[in-house]
């Protein structure tokens, strides 16, 4: 019986690695930029954090969450997103005390137990942007603009910002009991979880995607039409900035996300080229989840993208060479030459292989090629008795003879820099 992965869950195999690890350098290096430092947190966490923090009647906590029991008794879960476990450890390290500018970014693995398609899994990996401390629209319209740079930085440029604001303490619960009312009249002819939901967490209605339920949906109250005055502000002048910074945007008074946590701004940035899973990244304003957590009055902010989706979107990018030199020993007595300019050349930091399986001269040059090899040092009966290599210059089809002394030198200085 063979062992097959886990469904939902891939391989990311050698050729496709350096693809990832652009995305993950082009992410260090522009979140920097901004003034974000380093955060890793656990990929595990007491399952009442997820739950109190996206909320209990999220399809992610209601359905998708891997949870099981720890053998004290505890319930564990596999982290469904990165914000919930960050804000835990702002939380717990008080770094809001110690930072006086709390930007946060991680990198990881994430688990939802979704239906596997294009674009979705069940182990998936996120960038995640976090922002503490800042209230004013400014840093709304700076984390927009983040995420647009860092797509940009991947070399992604086709996509769409999609806007909205869900109001706050202040101004939603007024929202919220209209939708319920709304929602008496029309939701017994709606899907299961919107029924349910009608009564529990009217928002959440906003995220079916029940294709019958949609024109149902569509005739319900927008919440942009009732936003208070401090929200509708802070929204416009969001909008202002973005404008200002040159940003366009799609305004989606449906947009209220998958989580509870949000109020006022939310984002997500879509992609035709991805299908039905056309979210690449979506964030938002969480300014209530540090003190529902346990924590102290802090505002937050943040986005995460799918790096699975984003691999989607990035331009085509040729596998790195895997070697510098290919040293191609002909004959017994070279084989030991090449073993110790081997050692030589990757101390002196020069990536090089050395073929040992002894095949013919031709397989061996294919092979050199195959790997990207620049320079190919052959040594043969004839080299030997000169005392020096043939070197192979692979782009330029030149090859010319290097005396044994000067070899190390010549390769280094042809490869480095
Ligand atoms: P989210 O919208 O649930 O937000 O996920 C963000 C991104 O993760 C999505 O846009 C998508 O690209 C990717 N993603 C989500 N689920 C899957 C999946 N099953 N397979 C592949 N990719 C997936 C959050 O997670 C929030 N924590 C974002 C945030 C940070 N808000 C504030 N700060």
């Amino acid at each position: 019986m063979s062992v097959h992965a886990v469904r939902g869950t891939r391989d990311i195999l050698p050729d496709e690695v350096a693809a990832w690890q652009g995305m993950e350098k082009a992410a260090r290096e522009l979140f920097a930029r901004y003034g974000y430092r380093e955060i890793r947190t656990p990929v595990f966490e007491e399952t009442e954090l997820f739950a109190r923090g996206i909320g209990a009647e999220t399809d992610i906590v209601s359905k998708e969450m891997y949870t099981f029991a720890d053998r004290d008794g505890g319930s564990l879960t596999l982290r469904p997103e990165a914000t919930a476990g960050i804000v835990r450890a702002v939380i717990e390290h008080n770094l809001m005390n110690t930072d006086p500018a709390l930007k946060v970014y991680a990198l990881g693995p994430m688990f939802r137990r979704e239906r596997p398609q294009k674009g979705r899994y069940r182990q998936f990996h996120q960038v995640d942007v976090e922002a503490f401390g800042f209230t004013r629209p400014a840093i709304d319209a700076e984390t927009i603009e983040l995420a647009l740079a860092y797509l940009d930085a991947c070399g992604v440029t086709r996509h769409q910002l999609v806007l909205n604001s869900v109001g706050d303490g202040n101004c939603r619960p007024a929202y919220v009991e209209l939708l319920r009312q709304a929602l008496r009249e029309r939701a017994s002819t709606m899907c299961g979880d919107c029924q349910r939901r009608a009564e529990t967490n009217p928002l959440r209605v906003l995220d079916c995607k029940v294709p019958q339920d949609q024109p149902l949906i569509e005739a319900l109250p927008k919440i942009t039409d009732h936003l208070c005055a401090a929200c509708r502000e802070h929204f416009a002048e969001v909008c202002r900035q973005l404008r200002l910074l040159g940003i366009d945007y799609r305004l989606e008074p449906r947009l209220v996300r998958g989580l509870d946590y949000y109020v006022r701004t939310t984002f997500e940035v879509t992609s035709d080229a991805l299908g039905a899973q056309s979210s690449v990244l979506g964030g938002g304003r969480y300014d209530g989840l540090v003190k529902d957590l346990g924590g102290p009055e802090l505002p937050g902010i943040g986005f995460a993208v799918g790096m699975e989706r984003l691999s989607l979107l990035l331009p085509p990018c040729p596998p790195p060479p895997r070697c510098q030199v290919f040293l191609l020993p002909l004959v017994e007595g070279a084989q030991d030459r090449a073993l110790v300019l081997q050692r030589d050349l990757r101390a002196a930091g020069v990536s090089a292989l050395l073929d040992p399986e002894g095949r013919s001269f031709k397989s061996r040059m294919k092979q050199a090629d195959k790997l990207g090899a620049r320079f190919v040092a052959i040594l043969g009966e004839d080299e030997l008795r000169r005392g020096a290599w043939s070197v192979r210059d692979m782009a330029r089809s030149a090859q010319e003879d290097v005396p044994a002394q000067r070899v190390l030198q010549y390769l280094k200085e042809r490869t480095n820099g």
